[in-house]
């Protein structure tokens, strides 16, 4: 199994630029199939979700051909199959979901294997599901299958129960080729669901008011070929913010879009982190010493679900106790256990997580549950006292493009290693 050895106290220096957004494109990727023509996409993450989904769309037709590193053209005339497979690698992939929208707005049908639960804890699908009905699907659950059937699609008001990326953009996919008139209600806002609306727009769907709290979709019965380039992926860049200001060094992000991270930085702020921004780059100093800042996590603008295990990371370095408050996911705190096992003090009562600061932690061996545990686990390691040997790295890499590449074009070294005796020998001293 491949670990990460990461050795301690190293402190980022230097620029990183900021990939393209992971939750943009999965998104993007399945909603290629609604116009059943020619899509170029540029600015893609190069990360194993991605190269997930592109198997995935050349198994049901698609046709893929990869330009670089960053782009890629799809071509899913031939996308015939409303099956979804194959099982075992769309059962991988939470994003996998997102075909159910679109195979319906594509040709009205679509198979797909109930997206599996996480580490986060359950993550239903009952709004995604309920608005499918609502538009005039039937829905079907059984032998671990979604399955949507509608003759037709009709425009109608769904008001979502909770405010969910997931339902947003799947019944935005959905409503896309819908007769007549659809309005989505106590919807998500945040960037990628607006890069979504970006892309339908660009087939030549009618999307209106992404980013707000109602979306409103006028049907269009076909849509067209299209480009697109993914906005970059603001939860990347709040992970090298984050981990610039544990470090102590100065880490400048380029080709962002600061607004993106508004909460984020005014959080980093609080804490006593120096952070300025410009047009496309944020710029974070962590020489300073950080305070306690409580945290409570919240859908867009709020602060986001994805930063909090980054930010305890943080929070164990500050002089004082903070609160962490995750509003979003019932099981978000797996990394809590790993964290202390590199000598943190925090203690967890259900949604909330009392940190107390002053601890500088030590390098130990840790395990990641989940992409954004696992890249909080190895920002805690870079600056620990001592080597930290991470397992299930492949967490890592499902949503860190070139992280070996960019940490060490920031001065610091982590190594992949399938052989045992480099990680005994990490492990010992
Ligand atoms: C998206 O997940 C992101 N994933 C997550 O990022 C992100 O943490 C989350 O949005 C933030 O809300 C992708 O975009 C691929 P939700 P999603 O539906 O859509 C509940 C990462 O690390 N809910 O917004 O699955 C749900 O249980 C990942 O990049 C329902 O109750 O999240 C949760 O408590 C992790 N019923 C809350 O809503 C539903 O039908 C928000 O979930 C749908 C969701």
């Amino acid at each position: 199994m491949t670990k990460l050895i990461v050795p301690g106290k190293q402190e980022l220096r230097g620029n990183v630029k900021v990939a393209g957004s992971k939750n943009a494109a999965v998104a993007i990727l399945a909603a290629s199939v609604i116009c059943g023509k020619k899509v170029f996409i540029e600015n893609i993450p190069d990360i194993t979700d991605v190269g997930t989904l592109l198997e995935i769309l050349q198994n049901m037709g698609g046709e893929v051909r990869r330009r670089g590193r960053n782009a890629v053209e799809i071509d899913t005339s031939n996308v015939r199959s409303s099956t979804v497979s194959p099982y075992d690698l769309v059962k991988k992939l939470r994003a996998s979901a997102y075909f159910m929208g679109s195979m319906l707005a594509r040709q009205g049908k679509a198979e797909v294997p109930v997206p599996g639960g996480c580490k986060l804890g359950p993550r239903p699908i009952d709004q995604h599901l309920k608005g499918f009905s609502a538009l005039g699907a039937e829905v079907e659950v059984e032998h671990g299958l979604v399955k949507l059937k509608a003759s037709r699609l009709v425009g109608t008001h769904i008001y979502l129960d909770v405010v969910s990326v997931g339902a947003t953009i799947n019944l935005m996919l959905a409503a896309s080729t819908a007769e007549g008139r659809t309005v989505l209600e106590n919807v998500a806002k945040e960037p990628e669901v607006v890069d979504v609306a970006n892309f339908l727009n660009a087939m030549g769907a009618s999307v209106r008011g992404a980013g707000t709290d109602i979306i409103k979709i006028k049907g269009e019965p076909e849509l067209k070929e299209a480009s697109h380039s993914i906005i970059p992926d603001r939860i990347e860049a709040g992970t090298f913010l984050i981990a610039g200001a544990v470090s102590g060094g100065q880490v400048c992000l380029r080709e962002v879009i600061p607004q993106h991270l508004d909460a984020a930085m005014a959080k980093l702020r609080e804490a006593g982190v120096e952070v300025s921004a410009s047009e496309d780059t944020i710029w974070v100093n962590g020489a300073s010493r950080v305070q306690p800042a409580d945290i409570k996590t919240f859908p867009y603008p709020g602060f986001p679900t994805d930063l909090q295990p980054l930010a305890m990371v943080l929070l164990t370095r500050a002089e004082g106790t903070s609160v962490v408050t995750e509003n979003i996911f019932e099981g978000r705190f797996n990394h809590v256990d790993e964290l202390k096992r590199m000598g943190a003090n925090i203690k967890v009562e259900g949604r909330t997580a009392v940190v107390d600061g002053g601890s500088s932690l030590t390098g130990a061996p840790v395990k990641a549950t989940d992409l954004r545990a696992g890249a909080a686990l190895i920002v805690a390691g870079l600056s620990a006292e001592g080597k930290t040997v991470l397992k299930g790295v492949e967490h890592v890499y499902r949503g860190y493009e070139k992280l070996e590449e960019k940490l060490a074009g920031l001065g610091a070294e982590i190594i992949f290693s399938e052989r045992d005796e480099d990680l005994r020998n990490a492990e010992k001293n």
